[in-house]
């Protein structure tokens, strides 16, 4: 009983707090990036993610990876952070075209939010225990969550819409935008139709379908361009083009999506999910080598 009405406060202080505001997947999309993530980390990399982890976590990266979007009221600065905004219709993303803030200041979105923190954690250790500038306890959390929300598609939306933020539509009875379809509801519908309404039952056939029918494709997901350390581009332009494709096509105000659409879409969401865990630890590895 007071477990359970714990729940239900707990489930208030979400709806109205935190769901209007949230950027990129919700808590249980974050968690799985985050859990796939972790298990596939070098041992350099896991014992650097243990080190840099706050204590609250317990060593669990999936725990504390929503953390970036609990600090979006104190650190203010951080929310374009989030997205990247792309030109309406075009179905194309270009870095120096597409990634500024609401008033043009040049790298502030997902993408130079990631090459930022990337930078940041590179300098962990570096001259033999000097401590870094920068804290890299944030940093590692920034980056855990920003990997996860650039392969959200509709963090690589179009303008006007704000990524699907302003497309209202109803999501079998109950309305919804369309761009919480793709953080929350499609993710929500599966875990309670598939995996008991258990995350980590997700997290579980996420991990199988990596292993399997994903297997051949898991090198390429890894391998970032040249010599670089982390390739946000790659992924945007993946992410604008899978927007386009899957999550605004045949949308359009007040449509109610039902199971055409989320038979068809919910693999790409696990697809997606599956990249993001894949390629952050990838990423880790190569910081932390
Ligand atoms: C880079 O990280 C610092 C420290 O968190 C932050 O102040 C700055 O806004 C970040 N810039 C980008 C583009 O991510
Ligand atoms: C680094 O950031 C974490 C999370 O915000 C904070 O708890 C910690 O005190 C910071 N560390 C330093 C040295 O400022
Ligand atoms: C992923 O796993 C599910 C069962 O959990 C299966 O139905 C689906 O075909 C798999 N997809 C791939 C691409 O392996
Ligand atoms: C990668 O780095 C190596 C050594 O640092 C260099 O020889 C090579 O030319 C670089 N390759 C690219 C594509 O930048
Ligand atoms: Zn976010």
């Amino acid at each position: 009983m007071e477990l359970h009405k714990f729940h239900v406060l707990l489930a208030m202080v979400f709806v109205l707090f935190l769901v209007p505001v949230v950027h990129g997947w919700g808590l249980d999309g974050h968690y799985s990036v985050c859990k796939i993530a972790q298990s596939r980390l070098s041992k350099a990399a896991a014992k650097a993610v243990e080190e840099l982890l706050p204590h609250s976590a317990n060593g669990d990266l999936a725990s504390v990876c929503i953390w970036a979007d609990r600090v979006k009221f104190r650190y203010h600065w951080s929310s374009p952070l989030h997205y990247i905004d792309t030109p309406d219709k075009l179905c194309t993303y270009r870095y120096s075209r597409d990634c500024k803030d609401e008033d043009g200041v040049a790298d502030r979105c997902v993408a130079g939010a990631i090459n930022n923190y990337t930078n940041q954690l590179l300098t962990y250790n570096k001259g033999s225990g000097q401590a870094s500038t920068y804290n890299l306890t944030e940093a590692l959390l920034f980056l855990s969550h920003f990997i996860g929300d650039i392969h959200q598609p509709l963090h690589v939306g179009f303008t006007s819409d704000r990524g699907g933020n302003t497309i209202d539509v109803h999501w079998y009875r109950r309305k919804a935008v369309l761009h919480h379809v793709w953080d929350t509801n499609i993710i929500e519908t599966a875990e309670e139709r598939y995996d008991d309404s258990n995350v980590d039952e997700l997290v579980d056939a996420l991990q199988k379908n990596i292993t399997t029918g994903w297997a051949d494709q898991v090198d390429s997901w890894e391998s970032c361009s040249g010599n670089m350390t982390a390739c946000p581009d790659i992924y945007a332009s993946e992410g604008i083009k899978a927007a386009c494709d899957w999550a605004y096509k045949g949308v359009t105000e007040d449509s109610t999506l039902e199971d055409d659409y989320f038979l068809t879409r919910y693999p790409i969401v696990q697809w997606r999910l599956a990249q993001g865990g894949v390629r952050l630890a990838a990423t880790l590895n190569r910081i932390f080598e």
